[in-house]
C-alpha cells in the first residue's frame, strides 16, 4: 500500500493504490476546499507533489502550464496514488479557521422539554401487594407517565432498579407528541438519577453549529462547530444530491460524513462541560431539506431535479443510534418540518425564532426574511400570511467561482471601503490575504461602482478609461489582465478581481433580488412597503447593508430597515429542544408558509435580467 505524507503538518497515512489523492489527504485529517464537488473544475484542490510520482491527469495539464506540472503542481481530485508520496498543500487549498455565527436569534421563551427526569416513589412488591412492578411504577407515577409506553431496555432494568432504594426510583421520559409516542426511557435507583440533557443542531450546507443543554434546569452547558465534511462533494445541495444519487455508496457516505458531523460537535461540547454522552436523550437537527435527508440517509436526488418533490417534509424523529449519533441508548434524533424542497427545516426554525408569525410583528408591518447561501431563500410575511420561494443564487458568495475567491476563513478580504484616495482592505484575523470571500466581494463591487472603476452593467473600465479625476492610487489598482481589466485588491494588490468576477456576483446577486421582488409582486406590496429586511445564517450576519443595498442585492429600502437575525436555524432548533409547544408550532408554521416554485416563470426571468444590474449608490 503506498504511503502518502503531507506537508507541512508530517502526517502520513497508507491508502490503497489508485485512491484519489483528495480522499487520502482528507483521510489524514486536512480538509481541502473543494467547490466544485472534485470536477477539476475550480482548482481549489491545487496541491505539489514534492516527492515521489504522481502522473498528471488531463485535467492538471489544462489547468496548469508546462513548468507547474514539472514543478509537481497537481489537482488533489483528479490524480489516484499508485506509488508512495510526499505533497504539500498549501494553506490556500485548506478549508481552516471558517467564520462561524453560533448566537441565536431568539432566547428560550420557557423551558417544557419532550424529555424530563423524574423521581417516583413506587415503593416495593409484598405478598399483598403484587402487582407488576410497571403497573406498581405507573400508578405511582401518575398523570406525568400515564400513557408512556416502556422501552425494552427499561423493562430490563426496571426490577433491579425498582428494588435497590426501596422503590425510590428516577425514570427518564419522553412526552408524547404529534412526532411520536411517548416512551419510558430508562430507569435508575434514585441516588444514580441520571442527568437529562440534549442537544439543538444547525446542519448547513457549509457549517454546523451544536449546542449542549440541561434540560432540567435549562442551563446551555456548551456550543461547538464544525465545517461540514460534505464539502468534499461539492459547495452545493445539488452536487450533493447528485452525489448521493449517482454514485455507489453515495447517500451512505454523505449520511455518515453528517452524522460523524454531529457527533463530534457533540463530543466536544460534552467535553467541554464534563458530561457523558449516556446522559442525552434528545437531539433536534434543523437544515435545509436536503441535508435532513442526508443526515437520515434518505435520498434528496428527487428535490434536485423537477419537480423537486422531497421524500418527505413533515417533522421526523428516529432512534439517535440509527443514524450513527452517540448518546443515551432510547435517545431520539428529531428534524423539524420542511415547507418544500428548498425551504427546509432551517428556514421553519428561522420563522419560529424571530416569531414573525405571532402576530407581534404584523402591527409594523410586511418583513422579509431572507437566508443567503448557495441557495436564496426568503419568506414574505405580510398581512399574516406567509409566501416562500429560493432562489439558485451559485456559490459565489461562497466564494467559488470567483478567480481568487475563498470562504470567510482566517485571510479572506472581507471588507472593501473606499477612503477618498484609495481602497482600504480588510482581511479577516488581520491575515495576510489569502483571497475574497462574499461580503468583501460585494463590498468591493460597491465601492468599483461608487468610484466609476465599473459602470453599472459590471463592466469593468480599462486604465485609459477611467473617470478624470479618480486619484492616483485607485487608478493604480486597475491593469489590463489576459481576460481584459482587473483592479487589484489586498492591502499589497495581490488579489486581481475581474470582470468575470462581476459577472458572477451579479448573476447570484440578482437570483436573489429577483425572487424578493417576485414574493412582493405576489403580495402587491413594493419594495417601500416593507418595514423590515431580515437577513440571517453566517453570510447574512457579516453583510454591510448599505452595500448589499448598493449592488442591488435587496429590495430597495432606506438602510436603516435592513436587521439581522444571526443564526436563526440553531434558534429554531433550541426552542423546538426546549420547549415541546414550540414543536408543535413549527409544525404550524410549515404548513401555513404557501410556497412559490420560481422555475418557468416569465416574470421571474424579467425580474432576474433587470436585476442584474448594479443600482450605484446606497439608499437611505
Ligand atoms: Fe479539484 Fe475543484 S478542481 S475540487
Amino acid at each position: 500500500m503506498p504511503t502518502v505524507r503531507i506537508e507541512p503538518d508530517g502526517f502520513s497515512i497508507q491508502v490503497a493504490s489508485g485512491d484519489s489523492l483528495i480522499s487520502a489527504v482528507e483521510r489524514a485529517g486536512v480538509i481541502v476546499d473543494t467547490p466544485c464537488g472534485g470536477r477539476g473544475g475550480c482548482t481549489k484542490c491545487t496541491v505539489r507533489i514534492v516527492a515521489g510520482d504522481l502522473a498528471p491527469s488531463e485535467a492538471c495539464r489544462q489547468a496548469f502550464d508546462a513548468g507547474k506540472i514539472a514543478a509537481g503542481w497537481r489537482l488533489a481530485c483528479q490524480v489516484r496514488v499508485t506509488a508512495d508520496l510526499t505533497v504539500e498543500v498549501p494553506a490556500a487549498a485548506r478549508v481552516r479557521g471558517e467564520r462561524i455565527v453560533a448566537a441565536g436569534a431568539a432566547e428560550s421563551r420557557s423551558l417544557d422539554p419532550l424529555v424530563f427526569g423524574t423521581v417516583v416513589e413506587a415503593g416495593v412488591p409484598s405478598l399483598e401487594d403484587q402487582r407488576a412492578d410497571l403497573e406498581r411504577l405507573l400508578a405511582a407515577g401518575g398523570a406525568g407517565l400515564a400513557g408512556l409506553a416502556p422501552e425494552l431496555g427499561f423493562l430490563r432494568d426496571l426490577p433491579r432498579a425498582l428494588r435497590a432504594e426501596g422503590g425510590r426510583t428516577a425514570v427518564v421520559a419522553r412526552r408524547a407528541w404529534s412526532g411520536g409516542c411517548g416512551r419510558l426511557i430508562s430507569v435508575a435507583p434514585a441516588s444514580r438519577a441520571p442527568r437529562v440533557l440534549g442537544a439543538a443542531f444547525d446542519l448547513g450546507t457549509t457549517t454546523a453549529v451544536g449546542e449542549l443543554w440541561d434540560l432540567a434546569s435549562g442551563r446551555r452547558l456548551g456550543v461547538a462547530s464544525r465545517t461540514n465534511p460534505q464539502r468534499e462533494y461539492g459547495a452545493d445541495v445539488i452536487s450533493r444530491a447528485e452525489h448521493a444519487a449517482g454514485s455507489p455508496g453515495g447517500l451512505r457516505d454523505l449520511q455518515r460524513l453528517a452524522a460523524g458531523c454531529l457527533d463530534e460537535i457533540l463530543a466536544e461540547c460534552l467535553r467541554s462541560a464534563g458530561c457523558r454522552s449516556a446522559d442525552v436523550h434528545d437531539l433536534v437537527v434543523a437544515g435545509n431539506t436536503v441535508m435532513q435527508h442526508l443526515l437520515l440517509g434518505v435520498t434528496p436526488e428527487h428535490i434536485a431535479m423537477s419537480p423537486f418533490a422531497p421524500a418527505f417534509a413533515a417533522a421526523r424523529s428516529v432512534p439517535a443510534a440509527e443514524v450513527l449519533i452517540t448518546a443515551a441508548p432510547g435517545a431520539r434524533l428529531s428534524v423539524l418540518p420542511a415547507v418544500s424542497g428548498y425551504v427546509g427545516g432551517d428556514i421553519v426554525a428561522g420563522l419560529l425564532a424571530t416569531g414573525l408569525l405571532d402576530g407581534a410583528d404584523d402591527a409594523s408591518g410586511p418583513v422579509l426574511f431572507i437566508d443567503i447561501g448557495t441557495n436564496g431563500e426568503m419568506v414574505l410575511v405580510a398581512g399574516g400570511q406567509a409566501t416562500a420561494c429560493s432562489t439558485a443564487a451559485g456559490p459565489a458568495f461562497e466564494g467559488a467561482r470567483i478567480s481568487h475567491g475563498c470562504r470567510a476563513m482566517s485571510g479572506a478580504v472581507e471588507e472593501v471601503r473606499f477612503d477618498g484616495t484609495d481602497l482600504v482592505c480588510l482581511t479577516i484575523d488581520g491575515a495576510a490575504p489569502l483571497g475574497i470571500c462574499g461580503t468583501g466581494l460585494i463590498d468591493a463591487a460597491a465601492e468599483l461602482v461608487r468610484t466609476g472603476l465599473a459602470d453599472e452593467t459590471g463592466r469593468l473600465l480599462e486604465p485609459g478609461e477611467l473617470p478624470a479625476g479618480t486619484p492616483a492610487a485607485l487608478a493604480g489598482r486597475v491593469r489590463l489582465g489576459q481576460d481584459g481589466p482587473e483592479v487589484l485588491l489586498g492591502a499589497g494588490r495581490e488579489i486581481p478581481l475581474t470582470g468575470r468576477d462581476l459577472r458572477e456576483l451579479q448573476l447570484a446577486k440578482a437570483a436573489v433580488r429577483a425572487g424578493a421582488e417576485t414574493l412582493l409582486a405576489e403580495a402587491g406590496l413594493a419594495a417601500g412597503d416593507l418595514a423590515r429586511v431580515l437577513l440571517a445564517g453566517a453570510f447574512g450576519s457579516y453583510i454591510d447593508p448599505a452595500n448589499a443595498l448598493a449592488i442591488g442585492l435587496l429590495p430597495a429600502v432606506p438602510v436603516e430597515r435592513v436587521a439581522f437575525g444571526g443564526n436563526t436555524s440553531a434558534a429554531g432548533a433550541r426552542l423546538a429542544l426546549l420547549d415541546r409547544a414550540q414543536r408543535e408550532r413549527a409544525a404550524e408554521l410549515a404548513r401555513s408558509v404557501r410556497y412559490l416554485e420560481l422555475s418557468g416563470r416569465p416574470d421571474f426571468q424579467e425580474r432576474f435580467a433587470e436585476a442584474m444590474f448594479f443600482p450605484g449608490a446606497a439608499s437611505g
